[in-house]
């Protein structure tokens, strides 16, 4: 129950009334979700943030209030007086948990009056994105809308608590800062002190994180805005809210550990159990199986090499590959599989950089597929054990450099298999140090810079692993962190690796390396996105679902017109100019 702060407009929370409060005198207040009339008695759905309450008003037992609720409109805002009774036989509404109940109105106060809402506070009547955001105050009145907000804030509160217990500290971090490279563009402020100079908002809090190691204070937990300027998805938001968390004289065990122990508490707030441990699976194998490294592993198809398979082929585009250093990849699919899919799925894997795909159905006695004519029957009878497919399934098969193979099947794998009921959650771990970006011939971290490389630093960069991590839940990234880089000179090499002069590394973050030479213990930690978190949990598609206030998807935010323009003058005093 929650306290209700007893006053003249409520002495109770109209969603919160139970049948043992029946004869009880009660004051709710709220706003008109509903009123019918019914030839003499008036009914009137009365709704607050805890839920819906039946408030029925008798022409001849409160003739004032029955005169006035007449002119009740949705949304009107009123407090009520009552007595509880319970409902005849026949009129309890199960669907509600006041549903066994109604007031008697005796009398109430229209406190403001509302007019007609562009849609109606209702869960069932779709209404554009657009329109929801425009009037979110109206949209956030709606049910479904306030359980999102409310499951958001117990997610926080038991992050809170479960931290505060292992001796963690919540400091804040600035959000006038410098840059913190995190793969996306920055959202910039000008300085009118010292115009032409700039402070960035912060993408994540990485480095201040790190410098709180350095100041000793061990272990640190945030729940922090960020803000990353980047192409949008149902995932993605200019301003986001991370579960930051970082601790010293730490391995990878020892983080992983701590989010182990926190996941099953958050999961329970939207009664998900785990059924064990979260597994771990190496970069390499996910890639490989899954075609990614965010697996769905709901979807029970595995990637299979068929290297061995066709090492001998004539089928040339099998045999070009193996032979240039390449991969042929394949897996089973269960479902309907006519003509006009196989064309869409090669559509969509040479869109995303396949060559082509190889496709057939197995029958009961071979494969039926266009290639199957260059292919030995061995080489089909191989290539069925090996995906496992039985009769009826397809079987899809890619020839191309590993990367390539990975991506394109794992993207395909997504098309075609069909998650099961239930959650996914697992650690992928071992990750490369960095990603070849061909267009700008130079190495990308795969994580940041400030990630611990593993492995022999003297050979190729290419080959450098490094000590990160992600967590991963139905397909979908949670969350990433890694162990940090605690000496300079190591730093030194990633920013040398990452194509960095010596004195573009000292320009951008030369207070990051001297303060790695005052004496920086071993530290690592990890960031969840909150909004994914919650959305997740709550069975959201997406987080905007689980956002007060998000962005639209053009990065607008139709409620308050931002962003928008600004007059001259200030302008002049920041030193701008339109180009
Ligand atoms: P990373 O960049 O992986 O790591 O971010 C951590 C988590 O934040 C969430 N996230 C987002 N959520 C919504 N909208 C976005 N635009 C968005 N971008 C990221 C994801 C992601 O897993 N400093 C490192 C963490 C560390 O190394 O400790 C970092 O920010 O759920
Ligand atoms: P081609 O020899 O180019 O006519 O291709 C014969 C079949 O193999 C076509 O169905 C192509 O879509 C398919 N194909 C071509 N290249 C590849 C590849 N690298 N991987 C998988 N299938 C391919």
């Amino acid at each position: 129950m929650t306290d209700t702060f007893d006053n003249r407009f409520r002495s109770a929370w109209a969603g919160e009334v139970r049948p043992e409060q029946a004869g009880e005198d009660l004051r709710v207040a709220g706003w008109v979700h509903r009123r019918r009339d019914h030839g003499g008695l008036i009914f009137i759905d009365l709704r607050d943030r805890e839920g819906i309450l039946q408030l029925v008003v008798h022409p001849e037992h409160a003739s004032t209030a029955h005169e006035a609720a007449k002119a009740l409109r949705a949304e009107d805002v009123i407090s009520v007086s009552g007595k509880l009774v319970e409902r005849e036989e026949g009129t309890v509404n199960p669907d509600l948990p006041t549903g066994e109940v109604e007031l008697e109105v005796a009398s109430f106060d229209l406190l403001a009056d509302a007019q007609t809402p562009p849609f109606q506070v209702d869960e069932d009547e779709p209404v554009s994105e657009e329109l929801r955001l425009r009037y979110r105050y109206l949209d956030l009145r709606k049910p479904r809308m306030a359980e999102a907000i409310v499951l958001r804030h117990r997610v926080t509160s038991t992050i809170r608590r479960y931290f505060e217990k292992a001796g963690f500290l919540e400091v804040e971090t600035p959000m006038l800062t410098r840059s913190t490279p995190e793969g996306a563009r920055d959202y910039l402020v000008p300085n009118r002190r010292q115009p032409g100079t700039w402070y960035a908002l912060p993408q994540s809090p990485q480095l201040f994180k790190q410098l709180l190691m350095m100041g000793g204070l061990e272990r640190y937990f945030q729940i922090v805005r960020c803000f990353r300027d980047e192409d949008f998805r149902a995932d993605r938001q200019p301003e986001f809210t991370q579960l930051d968390v970082e601790m010293s004289f730490v391995e990878e065990d020892d983080v992983m550990a701590v989010c182990d122990a926190l996941m099953p508490e958050v999961l329970a707030l939207g009664g998900i159990e785990l059924g064990g441990p979260i597994e771990r699976i190496p970069y390499d194998e996910a890639l490989l199986r899954y075609g990614t490294d965010r697996p769905d592993r709901r979807i029970a198809i595995e990637i299979e090499d068929l290297g061995q398979v066709f090492a001998s082929s004539t089928f040339k585009v099998f045999s070009a590959a193996l032979e240039g250093g390449g991969v042929v990849r394949g897996m089973s699919a269960t479902g309907e599989f006519p003509r006009s899919r196989f064309d869409a799925l090669t559509e969509k894997a040479q869109s995303i950089g396949a060559k082509g795909l190889v496709w057939g159905v197995v029958e009961a006695d071979g494969w039926r597929s266009p290639v199957a004519k260059f292919l030995s029957e061995e080489e089909i009878a191989g290539l069925i054990a090996a995906t496992g497919a039985e009769v009826g399934d397809a079987i899809l098969v890619v020839a191309d450099e590993p990367a390539t193979a990975a991506r394109v099947l794992g993207e395909l794998r997504l098309d075609v298999g069909v998650p099961r009921e239930g959650h996914d959650l697992l650690w992928v771990t071992d990750f490369p140090m960095f990603d070849w970006n061909s267009d700008e011939r130079r190495y990308d971290a795969l994580h940041h810079p400030f990630t611990a490389p593993s492995g022999d630093l003297d050979a190729d960069p290419g080959a450098w692993r490094s000590r990160a991590y992600d967590l991963v839940w139905n397909g979908t990234e949670l969350g990433g962190g890694s162990i940090r880089i605690n000496t300079p000179d190591v730093q030194s090499k990633v920013f040398a690796a990452l194509g960095m002069s010596e004195e573009q590394a000292r320009e951008q973050f030369g207070f990051l390396l001297e303060a790695l030479t005052y004496g920086t213990p071993p530290h690592g930690g990890i960031a969840f996105g909150i909004d994914r978190m919650v959305a997740l949990l709550g069975g959201r598609s997406s987080i905007r679902d689980v956002i007060a206030f998000p962005k639209a998807a053009s990065g607008a935010d139709p409620l308050t017109g931002a962003p928008a323009g600004v007059d001259d003058r200030q302008l002049r005093e920041l030193g701008l100019r339109y180009a």
